[in-house]
């Protein structure tokens, strides 16, 4: 990896403490870090580089215990910290000057990595001001600028953003974030199909049912009311992290494994996902809302009561929806996506469900089972993978019964799965851009979730109530057919195959 400096812009902020800086401490700590490295943190807030050490690493509850005085002191020792005033145009100055110095003191030559991880409204202003000062461009050494989510608010701000920054940055060196790709099971959704020859013949219409993606999770907003009630779970989970998922799932195959191919093939599949049309909307997507409850025995607050939540908010918390894809291979496959907050517990998983057998033989017989087999893999917690399929009962006669035939990914390595943003952070500092998305990519998936938010902006349009620690509107079981129906994971999870209903 060549030397560099790496630039974060809202260094003060929450996600810096939080995901950031433990990310480089683990790459520091597994020996990824050039020798000559530097990363310099800028904010509005007015930190000396020892203030910035002491918030992000000696007095950090983010990284992980028991790390030895000395470490802390060695890797403390490559951070850094600009004040500036990112409105004002002037104040880059401060940067570039800044830069300058750290490469003569660290002998890096002048290799940039700018990180957005500010508040939205400054993606367009933070790279127009580090072009004035030109650091944008640069004979002979890279210049990377990374944009967190969210990347603009729909389709036509998406673009705008897009075509903003294509003017200071050519698309290879622009790195869009999206945290879900840097997980390493959404990774493996890719191996499991494409490194294996048995699951591939069958992954499609003529094989597949449906495919169900649910993403749960138990909290609420956290104190991020006011973000969130912009936001909404069809901009914060789904337009984003679930197509991502999505495009991993039922992309082709790409031509080899390199970011040009497999971005390309995902790009394809946004392109095909049909567009489902304003008066569908009510049909296909269900959109619901936290309402005041009891968890576990204890009060759990509405959305509408959570704090810099409006009283009388339509903001969803809770989407669920079906869609086609619209190419060969998945014609007429329902794919069912759902994501809330406050639901009952956390977990990622998606659910392939097969065709039944052509004959039911053993019909006759009591049956233990649905006539599916089901393949989920769990994306998170306890990942890994489960079949399902039905054997027979020892005994008399052909009773059928479901049995799972399970892996679990903590059965491949003792080895800590590292977290997304280190698997991202690394990739980008050795410029693969492979897990970060197209900008292409971004406006397709904002095409697809567009007609959805129209029609929601509409005051009429319905919105459903679900007890906080429930699994969501029941109207959202209604999007299935055939008998078939969500598949809620228990709570504690330890055998994933398990089907249970909470
Ligand atoms: C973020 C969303 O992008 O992803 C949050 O803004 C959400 O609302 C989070 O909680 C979920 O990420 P993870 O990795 O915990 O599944």
């Amino acid at each position: 990896m060549s030397p560099h400096i790496f630039v974060i812009f809202g260094a003060s902020g929450d996600l810096t403490a939080r995901k950031l800086i433990p990310a480089f401490y683990h790459l520091y700590e597994g020996g990824y870090l050039p020798e000559q490295f530097a990363l310099l943190g800028v904010s509005r807030s007015k930190l000396s580089d020892e203030d910035f050490r002491k918030r992000v690493v000696f007095d950090s509850p983010f990284l992980p215990e028991g790390i030895s005085d000395a470490d802390k002191e060695k890797f403390a020792s490559a951070l850094y910290y600009q004040p500036i005033d990112t409105a004002e145009e002037a104040e880059y100055a401060k940067v570039r000057d800044r830069l300058l110095a750290l490469d003569q003191e660290k002998g890096t030559p002048g290799n940039y990595i700018f990180y957005l991880s500010t508040p939205p409204k400054l993606y367009k202003t933070i790279p127009a001001y580090l072009s004035t000062h030109g650091l944008n461009t640069s004979n002979g050494h890279f210049r990377r600028l990374v944009i967190e989510k969210p990347f603009g608010y729909d389709t036509k701000s998406a673009r705008e953003l897009n075509d903003h920054l294509l003017q200071f940055f050519p698309e290879k060196q622009i790195y869009r974030i999206d945290h879900y790709l840097g997980k390493e099971t959404v990774q493996n959704l890719l191996v499991t199909r494409f490194a294996n020859g048995i699951f591939e013949p069958l992954w499609n219409r003529n094989y597949i049912e449906h495919i169900q993606i649910t993403s749960a999770e138990p909290i609420g907003v956290e104190g991020r009311g006011g973000y969130y009630d912009e936001s909404g779970a069809l901009r914060d989970m789904i337009q984003n992290h679930l197509l991502q998922i999505v495009a991993h799932i039922a992309m082709e195959p790409p031509v080899s494994a390199d970011a040009h191919a497999i971005r390309a093939e995902k790009l394809k599949l946004f392109q095909s996902l049909r567009p489902i049309k304003p008066e569908e909307v009510e049909h296909y997507v269900i959109r619901g809302q936290y309402t005041s409850s009891e968890i576990d025995g204890e009060a759990a607050l509405g959305y509408r009561e959570e704090e810099g939540v409006p009283v009388d908010s339509r903001t969803e918390t809770y989407v669920a929806m079906k869609f086609f894809v619209d190419n060969w291979r998945w014609a007429d496959v329902p794919f069912y996506l759902r994501t809330g907050k406050r639901l009952p517990t956390k977990v990622t998983e998606v659910v392939i469900t097969f065709k039944p057998s052509p004959q039911r033989l053993f019909s006759s017989e009591e049956s233990f089972r649905s006539p599916y087999n089901q393949l989920i893999i769990r994306i998170q917690p306890h990942e890994g993978l489960a079949m399902k399929f039905g054997m027979k009962i020892p005994g008399q006669g052909f009773r059928v019964k479901d049995v799972n035939m399970d892996f679990h990914y903590a059965d491949l390595t003792d080895a800590e799965v590292p977290d997304a943003y280190e698997r991202l952070i690394l990739d980008c500092m050795r410029g693969d851009a492979t897990l970060y998305a197209l900008g292409e990519s971004v406006e397709a998936a904002w095409e697809f979730v567009d007609p959805i938010l129209n029609a929601w902006a509409d005051n009429e349009s319905k919105l459903f109530g679900y007890p906080a620690g429930t699994w969501g509107p029941k109207e959202a079981e209604h999007l299935f057919q055939n008998g078939t129906h969500w598949r809620n994971p228990c709570k504690n999870l330890t055998d994933m195959g398990e089907f249970c209903e909470l």
